[in-house]
This record gives C-alpha cells, structure tokens and sequence, in this order.
C-alpha cells in the first residue's frame, strides 16, 4: 500500500535516526501495512454515509465498542491529520452536532456515540457505569487546534466559533475552586473505574493545559487580543506551574519538604494540600538517582505516587516539563523498563495497588486485579506518546527497542490492553482501535518525528498580553 503524506505543514523534528527507522522496518514495515488496512477498516460512516470517526473496536458489533468513543479517536486523528485531514474535519463535525445544548452541561462532548444515528451519550449511558467524560471536551479542543493549525482553514474555524465557545465556557466558568487546578470525581477520562483518582488527577490537569493553550491560539485566530484568550493563556500558565511544583516528585522533593507541617492553612501556607512528605520516602526509594515524574492525582493530604505514564509522556512531549525534568522522567522509565515495558509498552500505572488498597480504591474490582486493566495493564494506546518522549528527549534507542516489542506483540490480535507476560488481559477487546492507531502514530513519529506544534507554548508576546488582560483577571494569578 503506497501512503503519502498530502499535508506536512510545520516542520517535523526529533525523528530516528536511520540506523533506527532501517532497524524497525526490518519486522515494522510489515506489521504497519496491517495496521493501516485495519484502522481503515475501523472507520464508521454515519447515516449520510460520511466518514464520522473510527470504532473501538472492530470483533465486538454488539456492544459499546462498536461506538465511536471520543478519546478512542485521539491516536486515529493523529494518523489521519497526516494522512488525511478531512477525516478530523468530519470526524469534529460529528462531535458538534451531538454537543450538549442542556443547560447543566452545555458545550460538553460526548464520551462516545453511535455512528448510525444523532444519538448523544453524555452522562455515559452507554459506558460502564455512570461515567461522565471530562476528557473528551478537552481533547476536543485540542484536536481543533492540531487540525487547524494543519489545514490553515480558518473559515472553517469561523463556522464552528459557537460550538468552540460553548465548549471553551466549561474550561473557563467559575467553579467552587479558587485554584487553576480542576477537580473531578473518579472515572472522567480513560481510566473509566475507580481507581483513587479523584481529586485534582494529574491527566485532567495536563490536558486541562494543552486544551487552555489551543484555546488562546484558536481565540487569536478568531479575535485577536480578545479577553478571553488571555485568560486561557493565563490559565494555561498557572496550570503548568502547579503541575511543576506539586505533583513532582523526586528525592529533592522530599528532602526539601519533608519536614513541613502538614496541617497548615491559609495563602501563606508552604505545604498548599497538607502533604505528609516523609510518606513518599518509600516511593522515592525505588527511583534511580536523578529520576523523577509527576504523580498521579493531588488532593487534601495525599499525593498519588503512582507513575501514570500517559500524562507524563504528553506532558514530556508538549513542553510542559522542562528539559531536565524529561530526562529524568525518561531515565526512570529506561531504568524500570521490565515493569513499565515489559512485554507490551505501556503500562498503564505502576505499581499496581494490591491488599487492602485494590480492595478500597479499586472496590476489589475483578478486572482490574493487580496487573491487569486499569491496575497496570498494558495499553498499546499509551505507545505513541512514549516513542514521541523518547525522541523529543534523544532517547530514539528506547523508541526503536518499544516498537520492536510492540511490532512482535501486537499482530495477530491488536487487544485492547496485555498483561505482563504480553498475552491479551482479561476481557481485553481484539482488533482494538486506539492499539493499532498507538502503534501506526508511533511508527510514523519514529520515521518522520512529531509535529513541532505539539510544543507550542504560547509564551506572552511581548505587551500584548498585558494590555490585553483587565487587571482583575491577573490579580487572581
Ligand atoms: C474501556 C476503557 C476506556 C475506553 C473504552 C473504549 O471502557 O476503560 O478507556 O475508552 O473501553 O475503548
């Protein structure tokens, strides 16, 4: 199958080397073709016979997984930006026209919805339980900005100025929380059961982030200087330094921290969520010397010491983290590389919660056992962001070694998530969307690097941002 690009707008950087793209083609050439037919195969037409996304899963007709879920799309989009941007176009429309108009949650996309028919599936009546997705608003965003900044269609963006604000009114509302940070219940992003994660989880607060970036760069396009891209570069900003100083963990963290109080209150208060530090020593002592990540949620007097590899790998690759703290974060990944790769890149967290931690914050959740699904599995659909990582970091020996894994791994059944020894995990989805995608996005990253626009960074130019931005709004800074 000859595939070429038709659109390479901004200049691709931190590709593999040669040596590295000839090592991976000698199994990866193959096992990419395959990959190709079967996310075609996975695109669903809606009832006008359009194009409107990609299916979960392509083995399981009868059920959720023959939805278009939002998040799902995310890697699939990645691909066909390059390859084929009016499929994000249609694949955007279709999230519109299903955007909730009600009033408790205008401008929200859904988790997912059926290709056949207008059906809109917010509070997650068709996911397990009644998980309502906050992700699928913010990668919305995120991919209108990836798409426009590829296609440079701004008439396009100009008619679609409504459904963009509605769903920039949810980012931006005043809420119950004087912090940039956003609080949520459990199970509003892929991580779709309990898993301790309420509070201000670490992935909600990252692309929180990114979607606040977009939003600024779109509202420029629209209006400059608008007062509402101000704030959402404003937000975006505060945003990454509190992501930079809480949820990072080290040695230095703690030793620094370890004797703060944790009871403290007020504006003044050193120790902001009343962390007991010296509870991460254990943690900390499984890190390699140097190494360090973000960790999974905050909220009153707990700090998850989960490594989450997800948000941190996007956090890596959109400039959130800064160059030292990528190495160190990759340079911990590289040095527990049978847990976090093992047989299948990547896991989804580690270490898994066992005893009576699996049995309270996971509800003893059979599927989610120590090792398996939401409780360390392994997603291939976490693979694109660490291939991307490893090259933005210069670390594209890591990248070739996680795909050659994947290349032997992942044909013939594309599961949904592996355990640790690679066979596919309990009730794991075959010929699973977002794998085949993982490892199509990741391919591509390694033979032609990754877009520099994922590290836009939107740094105040010059006195724009000040003349524009009322002074209420920075005082709360
Ligand atoms: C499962 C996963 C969720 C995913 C969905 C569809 O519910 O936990 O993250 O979006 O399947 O693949």
């Amino acid at each position: 199958m000859a595939w070429k690009a038709n659109c390479r707008v901004s200049a691709p950087c931190d590709q593999g080397t040669d040596e590295q793209v000839e090592e991976h083609d000698q199994v990866g050439s193959a096992v990419r073709d395959q990959a190709i037919e079967l996310l075609f195969g996975a695109l669903a037409r809606d009832e006008r016979g359009e194009p409107c996304g990609t299916i979960a899963c392509q083995d399981d007709p009868t059920s959720h997984y023959a939805n278009v879920w939002t998040r799902d799309n995310v890697g699939p989009m990645l691909f066909f930006l390059r390859y084929d941007p009016s499929i994000v176009g249609l694949f955007l429309d279709a999230l519109i026209r299903r955007q909730s108009r009600l009033r408790r949650t205008y401008g929200l996309m859904p988790i997912g919805f059926s290709p056949r028919y207008d059906a809109v599936d917010y509070g997650g009546e068709e996911a397990i339980g009644a998980v309502h997705s906050v992700d699928s608003t913010l990668w919305f965003v995120i991919l209108v900005g990836l798409f426009v900044e590829t296609t440079q269609d701004l008439d396009w963006l100009r008619a679609r100025r409504e459904a963009l604000e509605a769903a920039l009114g949810l980012l931006v509302a005043p809420r119950f929380d004087p912090l940039p940070l956003m609080a949520a219940p459990e199970s509003v992003t892929e991580i779709d059961r309990p898993a301790g994660l309420y509070g201000y989880p670490l992935q909600l607060q990252v692309l929180l982030a990114l979607a606040l970036r977009w939003a600024a760069r779109l509202l420029d396009y629209l209006e400059a200087g608008s007062e509402i891209g101000a704030w959402c570069r404003l937000e975006a900003e505060a945003l990454q330094s509190w992501i930079n100083r809480w949820y990072w963990i080290d040695r230095q963290t703690v030793d620094d921290r370890e004797l703060l109080a944790p009871e403290g209150h007020g504006k003044d208060n050193p120790n902001p969520f009343n962390i007991d530090y010296s509870r991460l020593r254990p943690a900390i002592a499984t890190l390699p010397p140097g190494c360090g990540y973000l960790g999974g949620t905050l909220r009153t007097r707990h700090l998850d010491t989960r490594l989450w590899p997800f948000p941190n790998l996007l956090a890596a690759v959109s400039g959130i983290l800064s160059e030292p703290r990528i190495e160190a974060l990759m340079g911990g990944i590289a040095a527990r590389w049978e847990d976090l790769i093992g047989c299948m890149p990547v896991t989804v967290c580690w270490p898994s919660l066992t005893g009576p931690n699996y049995e309270i914050w996971m509800d003893g959740d059979a599927r989610a056992r120590p090792g398996s699904y939401h409780n360390g599995g392994h997603w291939p659909y976490i693979l694109w962001s660490f291939v991307a990582a490893c090259l933005a970091s210069g670390r594209g020996e890591l990248a070739t070694r996680a795909l050659a894994v994947a290349s032997s791994g992942l044909p013939p059944f594309w599961a949904e998530f592996y355990d640790s020894e690679g066979h596919p995990g309990l009730n794991a989805r075959t010929r699973q969307t977002w794998s085949i995608a993982g490892y199509l996005v990741a391919d591509e990253a390694l033979r032609s690097g990754i877009e520099a626009f994922w590290q836009v960074r939107l740094v105040p130019q010059g006195g724009w941002l000040v003349a524009a931005a009322p002074g209420p709004l920075q005082q709360e800074r």
